[in-house]
C-alpha cells in the first residue's frame, strides 16, 4: 500500500511525453532570449511595484534590502536545482512531474496540489496589486472608482488630501483624525475582480503566445524599473541628508513581536518578499516548447532570476532612500518614490507601467494553473474536465474558466498580505520537494546523463530545502493554518478520487493482475 501511495512514474515514460511531436504537441519556437524575458515577464510584478511598501512598513524597514539578498539567496539554491530538472525532463508540470518521477504519486499530488496556492493565489495577490495602480490612475484623471468597491472587504478607506486611500497607508498624525474625514468601509474589490475575469476571457480565447509581445512588456516593465533607478539615485545623489535620514536605523529595533522590525522582522520580511522573485519556476513549464531544452532551460531559469535580483536590490535601496518606510504600506510605493523627485510624469510613467506589466504576471500565473491541472488531469489524478479541451480555440476551456471564476473572487475578498503569505508557503514547499527531488534523484539513479548538473549536490540542495523553511517558518501562523488545512484538504481529494482513476495505479493493478494470471500456467504440469 505504501509502495503504491509512492508510486513512481517511470523517467522513460515521462522523456517520451516531452520528446512528442506532432499536430498535438506543442510547438518548440523558443530560444534562450525568448526563455530569459519569458522568466522576466513572470518574475516582475505585484512583488516589486506593491509588496516592497507594505514589507518595509511592516516588518523589515530599510533592512528590506537584506530580505531580498536572503529571499535571492534561496531562490538561487532552488533555481539551481529547478534548471537540473528542468534540463532532464522538459516537460510542462514542473515540478509536480518531477516530484512524480522521484519522490512518488502521493508527493506529487501533494505538490500539485500545493501549486494552486502558488499559480491561482498568485494570480489574485497580483490582481489585487493591479487594482490599486488602475485606482489610483483612475483617481489622477478624475474617475475615481467609488471607495467601497476598491479594496477587500473590511479595509477601512478614507478621504485625506482629495484622495481616496486606505486608513492603512495613513501618516500616524492622520489617523487620529480619522473620525472628522470622510470615510467608508470597503467591501468588495471590484477592480481586481474584473481584472481577472478579463485575463480569463483572453485565456479561454486562446493567446498565441507571441513571444514578441511578451518581449515587449518586458522591456516596458524594465524600462520603469530602470527609469525609477536612474532618476532615484540621481536625486539622492544631491540631497544626500535625505537618504541617510531615511536609512537610519538601517534595522529598525523590534517592536516586541516576531517579525516587527529587528532581525525577525528581516526574516519575515525575506518570507513575503520572497514572492517578488516567484515565476522563474514558471520558465520549466514552457520546457515542451523549448527548441534545445537541455542547454536553454537554465540559462532560461538562472538568467532571468540574476537580472531581476540586481534590479530588485537597486529599488529597494533607491526606494527607501527616498521614503521614509514608515510611509511606505501604500498600495503603490514606487509610484509615491518617484513622486518625492519631483518629476510629475514620472509617476504616471510607474503606474502605466505596472498596469501593463503586472496584466503580464496575471497571464502567465493564470496560465500555469491551467497547465498544471491539464498534467494532472491527463494523469486520471484529476477529473477529465480539467483537460477538456475547446473544439475551436483548442484551450482547457472549462477549468479556465472554474479557475478564473474561483480566483476572481478570492482576488475581491481578501487583502493582499494574506494573499501572498499564502502564495509564498505554496511556492517555498515545492521549492524544498524539488530540492530533495534532485538529491534523491542522484543517490538513486546516479548513472543517468544529465545535461545541466546542480554543483555541489548535497549541498546546493540542502541549502535550498533549508532557506525555504526558514522563510516558511517566519510566515504568520495563520498562513500555516490555512496551509495545512489546504494540504489536508488536498488529500481527501487524493484518496477519494486520485488514487482510484491514476493512470499510473491503474498500470501497476493491470501488471498485478497479468502476474497473476501468468502464474497457474507457470505451476501447471
Ligand atoms: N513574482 C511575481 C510578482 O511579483 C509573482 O508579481
Amino acid at each position: 500500500m505504501a509502495s503504491q501511495l509512492l508510486a513512481k512514474k517511470p523517467l522513460s515514460t515521462i522523456m517520451a511525453e516531452a520528446a512528442e511531436t506532432g499536430e498535438h504537441s506543442l510547438k518548440r519556437s523558443l530560444g534562450p532570449v525568448n526563455l530569459v524575458t519569458l522568466g522576466i515577464g513572470a518574475i516582475i510584478g505585484t512583488g516589486i511595484f506593491v509588496l516592497t511598501g507594505p514589507v518595509a512598513a511592516t516588518a523589515a524597514g530599510p533592512a528590506i534590502l537584506l530580505s531580498f539578498i536572503i529571499a535571492g539567496i534561496g531562490c538561487a539554491f532552488a533555481g539551481l536545482c529547478y534548471a537540473e530538472f528542468a534540463a532532464l525532463l522538459p516537460i510542462a508540470g514542473s515540478s509536480y512531474s518531477y516530484a512524480y518521477a522521484t519522490l512518488g504519486e502521493i508527493v506529487a499530488w501533494v505538490i500539485g496540489w500545493a501549486l494552486v496556492l502558488e499559480y491561482a493565489f498568485g494570480a489574485a495577490t497580483v490582481a489585487v496589486g493591479w487594482s490599486g495602480y488602475v485606482g489610483s490612475l483612475l483617481q489622477d484623471i478624475g474617475i475615481p472608482v467609488p471607495p467601497s468597491l476598491s479594496y477587500a472587504p473590511g479595509t477601512q478607506v478614507v478621504l485625506f488630501g482629495g484622495r481616496w486611500a486606505p486608513l492603512a497607508s495613513l501618516p500616524a498624525s492622520a489617523q487620529a483624525t480619522v473620525a472628522s474625514l470622510p470615510h467608508v468601509t470597503s467591501s468588495f474589490d471590484l477592480v481586481a475582480f474584473l481584472g481577472i475575469l478579463l485575463v480569463t476571457a483572453v485565456l479561454v480565447k486562446g493567446i498565441k503566445e507571441s513571444a514578441n509581445l511578451n518581449t515587449a512588456i518586458v522591456i516596458v516593465k524594465v524600462s520603469v524599473l530602470l527609469i525609477f533607478i536612474g532618476l532615484g539615485a540621481s536625486f539622492l545623489a544631491g540631497h544626500p541628508s535625505l537618504s541617510s535620514a531615511n536609512w537610519h536605523p538601517f534595522i529598525p529595533p523590534n517592536a516586541g513581536h516576531f517579525g516587527e522590525f529587528g532581525w525577525t522582522g528581516v526574516l519575515r520580511g525575506a518570507g513575503i518578499i520572497f514572492f517578488a522573485y516567484i515565476g522563474f519556476d514558471a520558465v520549466s513549464t514552457a520546457a515542451q516548447e523549448s527548441k534545445n531544452p537541455a542547454r536553454d532551460m537554465p540559462i532560461g531559469i538562472l538568467g532571468s532570476l540574476v537580472i531581476c535580483t540586481a534590479l530588485y536590490i537597486l529599488v529597494a535601496i533607491v526606494l527607501t532612500g527616498l521614503v521614509s518606510y514608515t510611509r511606505l504600506n501604500v498600495g503603490d510605493p514606487i509610484a509615491l518614490g518617484v513622486d518625492v523627485t519631483g518629476v510629475r510624469w514620472g509617476s504616471f510613467l510607474v503606474k502605466i507601467g505596472a498596469i501593463g506589466g503586472l496584466s503580464s504576471t496575471m497571464l502567465v500565473m493564470l496560465l500555469g494553473q491551467t497547465r498544471v491541472f491539464f498534467t494532472m488531469s491527463k494523469d486520471g489524478l484529476l477529473g477529465k474536465w480539467a483537460c477538456k479541451v475547446h473544439p475551436t480555440f483548442r484551450t482547457p476551456y472549462v477549468s479556465t474558466t472554474v479557475i478564473g471564476i474561483c480566483v476572481a473572487l478570492l482576488a475581491a475578498s481578501l487583502p493582499i498580505e494574506k494573499l501572498g503569505e499564502l502564495t509564498s508557503i505554496g511556492t517555498l514547499f515545492a521549492f524544498t520537494v524539488v530540492c530533495a527531488g534532485v538529491w534523491v534523484l542522484r543517490r538513486a539513479q546516479p548513472a543517468l546523463h544529465r545535461p545541466f548538473r546542480t554543483p555541489w549536490v548535497p549541498f546546493v540542495p540542502i541549502m535550498g530545502m533549508l532557506v525555504s523553511l526558514l522563510m516558511m517558518a517566519s510566515l504568520h501562523a495563520l498562513t500555516w493554518e490555512v496551509f495545512l488545512c489546504w494540504l489536508v484538504l488536498g488529500l481527501v481529494l487524493y484518496f477519494t478520487y486520485g488514487r482510484r482513476h491514476s493512470a499510473v495505479q491503474l498500470a501497476l493493478a493491470g501488471s498485478a493482475e497479468r502476474e497473476v494470471a501468468r502464474e497457474p500456467a507457470q505451476v501447471a504440469p
